[in-house]
């Protein structure tokens, strides 16, 4: 502690990919120097054309590690039938990562991805009974005060004036699990549009909520809804008090990515929030 990590998505190489943006971005991510750089999936358009794996391989080869990544929908295959149903993560595995739930470590951080792009769906995601009770076997081993962090493509909570019904279909039992093992932040992608809140914002029933870190589509052309035609990344801070979520959007006036929001959260102990320090409290009004 203190952490930097860079929170990118929905990169889309194919048709769609804007490599000037990607361009901003590489210079971006090495200027940040994050102690991590994840990417919430969707790495390509058609994950059945070897050349986009190509092109995002190359990429992600250009960019600061650590790198972790998890696969979305697009990077499972569509028009091949056989490699969507019995190895749907060939292309992933065989360029990207052999590993499709991904752990990094440091002392008193734990980021955590899970994979919930399957072969047997094409918009939607599910994480498994099985991932559920890895993930809790997982987030369970750390010790108190460690920063829980976990990584889907998919998203659990319908952002407000998002198009809904596209969350994950087991997405309370994912929000359950979340809130009892204490994870702090959850980042995802898949629908373009970028969002800060808490999974306490469509299940006020939970006793904690997770920190949502949603980031919309940083480099394709595809971004949804009051993100149509726009590209966003976010930037993460941890240090033992605070967790601070700046949102980045690319500007087309200025011609780069610049900070639009921040976003500021006490950090939690041993499931009581550990209120900032007088120092660290700017009350300017
Ligand atoms: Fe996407
Ligand atoms: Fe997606």
């Amino acid at each position: 502690m203190p952490y930097v990590l860079m929170h990118v998505s929905d990169l889309h190489a194919g048709w769609p990919f804007n490599p000037d943006l990607a361009r901003l971005l590489a210079a971006d991510a090495h200027a940040l120097q994050p102690d991590l750089l994840v990417v919430s999936g969707d790495l390509v358009q058609r994950a059945d054309f070897p050349h986009q794996w190509q092109v995002i391989k190359a990429y992600l080869r250009q960019l600061p590690g650590p790198q972790l990544i998890v696969p979305g929908n697009h990077d499972v295959p569509l028009l091949n039938v056989f490699d969507r149903l019995f190895r749907p993560y060939r292309q992933f595995t065989r360029h990207i990562s052999s590993e499709i739930n991904p752990v990094f470590e440091l002392p008193g951080l734990a980021v955590v991805g899970g994979c919930t792009a399957h072969g047997w769906t094409v918009d939607g995601g599910r994480l498994s009974r099985d991932q559920i009770a890895k993930l809790e076997g997982i987030f369970r081993r750390y010790p108190s005060g460690t920063c829980k962090i976990a990584v889907l493509h998919h998203h659990v909570i319908d952002p407000p004036g998002s198009q809904p019904g596209r969350i994950i279909s087991n997405a309370d039992d994912v929000v359950d699990l979340f809130d009892r093992c204490g994870v702090e932040v959850l980042m995802c992608g898949h629908i373009h549009v970028s969002y800060i809140g808490s999974t306490l914002d469509g299940r006020p029933d939970l006793e904690r909520g997770t920190i949502i870190c949603q980031s919309g589509t940083t480099t394709s052309t595809r971004g949804k809804g009051r993100e149509a035609g726009k590209n966003s990344y976010n930037v993460i801070e941890i240090d033992d008090t605070t967790i601070r979520i700046t949102q980045q959007l690319f500007l087309e006036n200025a011609g780069r990515f610049v900070p639009v929001a921040q976003h500021i959260y006490p950090r939690r102990s041993a499931g009581v929030y550990a209120l900032p320090e007088p120092s660290a409290i700017d009350d300017r009004r």
